[in-house]
């Protein structure tokens, strides 16, 4: 079994660009079913993820081709418009590949993705906008059949209850090639959703306000082919300057949107750290010992992240004082906490709520990645623990962190990967 060994006390110094976004990627390779032709895309990183989106869209048909941090979708040859169990378990954000199938070929039949380590993750908000659009949502031996087949998809408004991600995502895939106007009341307004819109605009697309509240996409008859490069992960940004402020030590993250790292830089200002943006460039550094952060809320953007709770509890863990943290998103995203008491941090979790005490020091510890965010809080803390710290069930880790060991060791930790393999039994 593969495992990520740390020895703790290095500061981390230096510069790195960071690898482009998960959350933006998988959505727009999904999109790319909607050109009917050739879509390049840069900047996409070596995640697992992005590996099973590809073998989704390899499965319905499309030519993908790889060329370094390249990923080249031929859609023409799209030949399906069902996605099964085995494929859409491999990833549970695969549901995104609904609006996409569904906009591009007027029906979609997934296996129902089941919830994951941090929650349910219902999917209710997807479905009713598909019946919106005039589709008959049936569900038959665990699959979630979506058909517009008779009278195609038309456009319509859409309140949404939440401002859910993947809900917003797939109605602006589903509605892009549908018959007039529709309009997305209470849409998300992560990064993602514009650098999706940005994507699909290239393309030919007509949609209007992504970012805000209020999205209105014009119904197309059909996309073109572009070229687009993604975003870069600002989660990937945040998890990176947690650990320098957790070290110590100053970097520079090169070539990111320091709009996007708003809701994290408010925090780390707070905890002591001292934060500088000249242009795309973003320096952080802390020498002192890092003071507590009074109150975490996770919320929709531009509130601070859910995707960085689990890192942020780390980094108070080790910080003056006590820090109150409410995870408004997901129903069970504290499982990180067991692997934190691992290493000595005092946490006391009820319900949303977690109190974190913080403690003078860590010690290192052989601890397992519950789920992807929640396994980069264990590289986090492996960082400043004292002492070693294994880390086993990284391929949580895959998921989403391009090599995070390979970024760490060039910023100056002592870190590395180490493959077990399987003893065979005699
Ligand atoms: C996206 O998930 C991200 N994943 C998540 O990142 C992120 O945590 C989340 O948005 C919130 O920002 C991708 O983009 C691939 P939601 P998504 O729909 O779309 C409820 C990571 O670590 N909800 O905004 O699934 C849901 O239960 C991952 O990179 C419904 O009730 O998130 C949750 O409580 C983890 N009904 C809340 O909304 C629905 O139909 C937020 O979910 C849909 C969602």
């Amino acid at each position: 079994m593969n495992k990520i060994i740390v020895n703790g006390g290095k500061k981390l110094n230096g510069e790195i660009t960071v690898q482009g976004a998960k959350n933006s990627v998988l959505p727009i390779l999904v999109a790319t079913l909607l050109v009917n032709g050739i879509s390049v895309i840069h900047n996409c990183p070596y995640i697992s993820d992005v590996n099973a989106t590809i073998k989704i869209l390899r499965y319905l048909g499309c030519k993908v081709t790889r060329e370094g941090h390249t990923v080249i979708v031929d859609s023409s040859t799209m030949c399906r418009n069902d996605v099964p169990d085995s494929l859409m378990r491999e990833m549970r954000s695969s549901i995104v590949f609904l609006g996409g199938i569904i906009g591009r070929t007027g029906k979609a039949v997934l296996s129902t993705p089941g919830g994951c380590e941090i929650g349910l993750r219902p999917i209710d908000l997807h479905l009713s906008a598909m019946e919106q659009f005039g589709a008959s949502v049936t569900t038959e031996n665990g699959f979630i059949i979506c058909s517009a087949e008779k009278n195609g998809l038309c456009g319509t408004r859409i309140v949404l209850s939440f401002p859910s991600v993947g809900a917003t995502e797939n109605i602006i895939l589903a509605s892009t090639l549908a018959k007039g106007t529709t309009v997305i009341s209470n849409a998300a307004r992560e990064p993602e959703i514009i650098d999706l819109a940005d994507f699909l605009n290239s393309c030919g697309a007509k949609i209007h306000g992504a970012g805000e509240s209020t999205i209105v996409i014009e119904g197309i008859a059909s996309l073109h082919s572009t070229e687009h490069t993604i975003i870069p992960d600002r989660i990937v940004a945040s998890t990176y300057m947690i650990g320098v402020a957790m070290t110590g030590g100053k970097v520079t993250f090169k070539d990111v949107i320091p709009s996007h790292l708003g809701p994290i830089i408010q925090p780390l200002r707070e905890s002591g750290c001292s934060i500088f943006v000249k242009g795309k460039n973003v320096t952080v550094s802390s020498q002192k010992q890092l003071k507590r952060i009074k109150m975490i809320r996770t919320m929709p953007h531009p509130g601070f992240p859910t995707d960085a709770q689990a890192q942020m509890m780390a980094l108070t863990s080790i910080a003056d004082g006590t820090s109150v943290f409410i995870e408004n998103i997901f129903e069970s995203r504290y499982k990180h906490i067991g692997e934190l008491l691992r290493f000595g941090a005092k946490i006391h979790a009820e319900g949303r709520m977690a109190v974190v005490e913080g403690v003078k020091a860590l010690n290192g510890a052989n601890v397992k990645a519950t789920d992807l965010r929640g396994g980069s809080a264990m590289f986090l803390a492996g960082l400043c623990a004292e002492g070693t710290t294994e880390i086993t069930e990284i391929h949580h880790i895959d998921r989403g962190y391009e090599e995070p060991e390979k970024v760490l060791e060039i910023l100056g930790a002592d870190i590395k990967r180490v493959k077990e393999y399987e003893k065979t039994t005699e």
